[in-house]
């Protein structure tokens, strides 16, 4: 079954075609961040715009890099929540065009799911039941994935996402937006030891996190040491990382074990994160806990991740699905 995946939730325009949901035949990504790091974070109405501009393009170009024509498509998967709302009913209003003029089965894909079921598309594709911690700009949560269709939330985050906490922490010290990457690599050279950050919700059984905490200790310490550079921004970033990957990777391996699963997949922007993915493994290893984590650019947005959940939907025949399909911007999986 070929399944086209248009995603356009956030900042991302993006299309792919996926081979029984397992093979990439084609997977086109247009970023908007250069448009949105001017304004320090996402601006809704650019975005918008933007998806509207370049989604037939992006469509397009994943056709004709697949080999694949409109006619041969099988079903169409778009993302329809949650997300902005004016983002998403770009990528709905195309895939129901396209499903109306070619005479295709349509489905609205939750975004969450996609990313949970991005590691599908990596060489060694482990599939359900696994514990999926979805890490990004927008989410932090931690889902019980029994079977596919099957998704229990087991803790989320009370405040800011991870990728949020990075970002915001980034912007304090004056780094481009989006800040999780650079902080990434000036933290390579860093102490991680070098500033105990705190690490929210760890001293309660809670699955649920927090990182409002971080960034306000990150806010108080730069209004007390000024903003640090050369070592000290290295050690400043590899403390910050520190905390982060910390907490995800402590409640993540307490949440598989808890719920009895074997494996534990990370997912979403922030997994791309390289000393989380080491800490993930790491602390995996010593609960005999499998680790996986899809390469970097399925953590983040694309729309491959959207047409395996999508060809999942159909097979289970589930999901919204049809031309009255709409947008659901705070759709919760
Ligand atoms: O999944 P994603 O592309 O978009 C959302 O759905 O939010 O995630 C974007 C987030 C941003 O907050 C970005 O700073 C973060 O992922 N990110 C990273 C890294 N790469 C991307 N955070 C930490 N380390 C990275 N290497
Ligand atoms: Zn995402």
């Amino acid at each position: 079954m070929l399944v086209l995946g248009i995603e356009t939730s956030c900042d991302e325009t993006a299309a792919a075609v996926v081979r029984d949901g397992r093979e990439i035949l084609s997977d086109v990504v247009s970023t908007q961040i250069e448009i949105h790091r001017r304004w320090g974070g996402v601006v809704p109405e650019l975005a918008s715009r933007n998806h509207v501009l370049q989604v037939m393009p992006v469509v397009d170009e994943a056709l004709e890099k697949s080999g694949v024509t409109l006619d041969e498509i099988d079903g169409i998967a778009v993302t329809s929540g949650p997300g902005l709302i004016g983002a998403l009913l770009v990528g709905v209003q195309v895939g129901k065009s396209i499903a109306l003029a070619k005479k295709k089965p349509i489905v609205g894909v939750n975004h969450l799911e996609g990313h949970l079921l991005a590691v599908r598309l990596g060489a060694d594709a482990p599939a359900p039941p696994f514990l999926g911690l979805v890490v990004s700009g927008g989410h932090t949560s931690l889902y019980a994935v029994r079977d596919y269709g099957d998704y229990r939330l087991l803790g989320a985050t009370l405040d800011d996402a991870a990728g949020e906490a990075f970002d915001k922490v980034g912007k304090l010290l004056g780094l481009p937006y989006p800040a999780g990457i650079v902080i990434d690599q000036l933290a390579q050279t860093g102490d991680p030891k070098a500033i105990k950050f705190p690490r929210g919700l760890t001293k309660r059984a809670t699955l649920d996190f927090s990182f409002s905490g971080l960034k306000t200790a990150a806010m108080y310490h730069l209004q007390k040491h000024g903003i640090p550079e050369g070592q000290a921004l290295a050690d400043f970033c590899a403390s910050v990382q520190e905390a982060i990957a910390d907490v995800l990777t402590r409640k993540a391996v307490k949440a598989a074990k808890e719920a009895g699963l074997p494996r534990l997949v990370l997912c979403g922007g922030v997994a791309a994160n390289s000393r989380l993915r080491a800490l993930a493994v790491e602390r995996g290893a010593e609960a005999g806990i499998d680790v996986h984590v899809p390469e970097k650019r399925l953590c983040t947005d694309n729309g491959a991740m959207i047409a395996v959940a999508g060809y999942e939907t159909f097979r289970r025949g589930g999901g919204p699905s049809g031309l009255d399909l709409n947008a659901n911007p705070a759709w919760r999986l």
